[in-house]
């Protein structure tokens, strides 16, 4: 089987390893994993997360909401609009309800373009923090040397995947501890460390007012999602009487303890119907920044939340024979300080990478 599996780093990234990959010698995966293809003449995928931060539920009545959505279909930037885009909601540790759109560009170029004729620039240039909510703004935008997405299935398209030209065949880096760090082409010759979490981080109050956070070097950041929606009624039991739970614990471990392990922020979202405005249920992911890919490798390797998260998956899988509906996927992000923009505005101060700033 191990001659048809595919390299996960595209030809065209490969270069001479100077860092040894983990890949284990005749080393077959227990099950497959793919990868998005993109086109060669995309050089960077554009992440946008923009947020309203309402002090509690009850505060949201949607008009905000509409009104993003509006940035992101606005007709005098047709061609320019954001490659896919979803809202997706948090209530997080301090209790506020969190709102946000995350989008995709193509290119840093677009993604510029759309911000001035769309009227979203101007429009958040001119924003103030409001008595009932905050505003948050995080831009990642990686060249395609550091970044990596790995799906469980092949059918399944999520966010940048959304302007992929195909998908691999089943892969041979995945499922070994290490096999990420082998699918993100920059780690072919580079270490990619980063810079630990500050000694002391805000917590508390709200800031008052508009505040930058500068990108750091080597950022690492991971969308991990989960779609159930697929699930028939046995597995969708499953799923959210084993793996859910765990899930849950796993991600409130990060955002609540996170600073101990390198993690700044971990929220985990869960997708809205943009018509409807309601949660579709059905589908959630991570979102969690960390100072270090190492420091989000030795938690996925070592850390009980996630080794229960993993040891309850392939429990899941052996119950259900390998026929699993549920589709998992990760997007991977590892970033130069050029490449991060985080603004926040009336946002409580332990909000996405707020908290690297320290007092
Ligand atoms: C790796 C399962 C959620 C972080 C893995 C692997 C599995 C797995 C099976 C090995 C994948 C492979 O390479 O083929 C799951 C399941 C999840 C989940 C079923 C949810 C239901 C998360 C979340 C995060 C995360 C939310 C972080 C926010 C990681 C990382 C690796 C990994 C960083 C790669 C480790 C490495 O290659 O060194 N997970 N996971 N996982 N997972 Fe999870």
């Amino acid at each position: 089987m191990s001659e048809v599996l595919e390299h996960a780093i595209p030809e065209y990234l490969q270069q001479e390893r100077t860092k040894p990959s983990k890949l284990p010698a005749s080393y077959v995966p227990p099950f497959p994993a793919y990868v998005s293809r993109y086109p060669r003449s995309i050089k960077e995928i554009v992440m946008a997360i923009i947020g309203v931060q309402y002090r509690s539920k009850d505060l949201d009545d949607g008009v905000v909401i509409s009104q993003l959505s509006e940035f992101m279909t606005a007709s005098s930037s047709k061609s320019i609009q954001p490659t896919s885009w979803e809202l997706a909601s948090v209530t997080d540790q301090a209790g506020a309800y969190n709102v946000a759109i995350i989008a995709y560009w193509p290119s840093a170029a677009t993604h510029k373009e759309w911000g001035s004729a769309s009227g979203f620039e101007a429009w958040w240039q001119g924003l103030e923090a409001g008595e009932t909510h905050g505003w948050f703004l995080e831009v990642l935008s990686p060249s395609m040397d550091r970044w990596e997405d790995v799906y469980s299935g092949n059918e399944a398209i999520e966010g940048a995947a959304h302007m992929r030209e195909g998908v691999s065949g089943p892969i041979h880096e995945h499922a070994y501890w290490g096999s990420m760090r082998d699918r993100i082409p920059a780690a072919q010759t580079d270490d990619l460390a980063g810079e630990a979490v500050g000694s002391s981080t805000l917590d508390g109050g709200k800031t008052a007012s508009r505040v930058q956070v500068p990108g750091r070097k080597n950022l690492a950041v991971i969308r991990s999602g989960q779609d159930w929606s697929a699930t028939l009624p046995e597995e969708r039991r499953l799923y959210l009487e084993t793996m859910h739970p765990v899930l849950l614990k796993g991600m409130n471990f990060l955002r609540d303890h996170g600073s101990e392990i390198g993690c700044y922020s971990c929220r985990l979202m869960s997708i809205i119907d943009a018509g409807t405005q309601k949660p579709d249920k059905d589908r959630t992911f991570g979102l969690a920044y960390f100072d270090d890919l190492a420091s989000l490798e030795k938690w996925s390797r070592e850390h009980k939340t996630h080794l229960d998260i993993f040891g309850g998956f392939l429990q899941y899988a052996k119950k259900l024979n390998n026929e699993i509906s549920l589709e998992v996927f990760h997007e991977v992000l590892v970033l130069r300080p050029e490449q991060q923009y985080f603004e926040y505005i009336g946002c409580h101060t332990g909000t996405g990478m707020l908290a690297a700033l320290t007092k």
